[in-house]
């Protein structure tokens, strides 16, 4: 048994510690955020925050999030369920294509904008730059990433 918060709700579940944690969100919890892109820890689109630090969900074990606080796609909306700042700015930016990525950018750039809440593009750049979208909305993503920086 592995027991944690998930967006500020208390869970736990019945799994083998060494799980990736990438499963048990998708498959035990239900919550279908974070996406299987690569599942070797290079394209970011399984990335989830724990204790606000962004992790590649897809390459720790379920156990590293034992006792603590990881936050996931929904852990970015607000109280009522509505998209948060950085999901509007997502929206109003239209930085998805097929929306796989997205999870994974926003999550990273929250932990950016928590650590530093006004950067500047360079400093957006270099924070996601380990985030791939085939798609290719990377200029879209940081431009959302800045106009959530500027609504803040
Ligand atoms: S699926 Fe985890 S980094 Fe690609
Ligand atoms: S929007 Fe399709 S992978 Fe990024």
């Amino acid at each position: 048994m592995v027991a944690f918060m998930l967006n500020g709700t208390d869970v736990d579940v019945d799994v083998p510690n060494e799980s990736p944690l990438l499963y048990v969100l998708n498959f035990d919890l239900n919550d279908i955020g974070p996406k299987y892109g690569c599942g070797r820890s290079q394209c970011g689109s399984c990335t989830v925050l724990i204790d606000g630090d962004p992790v590649r969900s897809c390459d720790v074990s379920v156990s590293a999030a034992a006792g603590r606080s990881v936050t996931s796609l929904r852990g970015l909306r607000e109280a009522d369920g509505s998209p948060g700042p950085l999901q509007r700015a997502f929206i109003e930016e239209q930085a998805a294509q097929c929306g796989f990525c997205t999870s994974g950018a926003m999550l990273q750039a929250q932990a950016l904008l928590d650590r530093n809440p006004n950067p500047s593009e360079s400093e957006v750049r270099s924070g996601l730059n380990e985030i791939l979208c085939r798609c290719g909305t990377h200029n879209r993503i940081i431009r959302a990433v800045l106009r959530a920086a500027e609504e803040a």
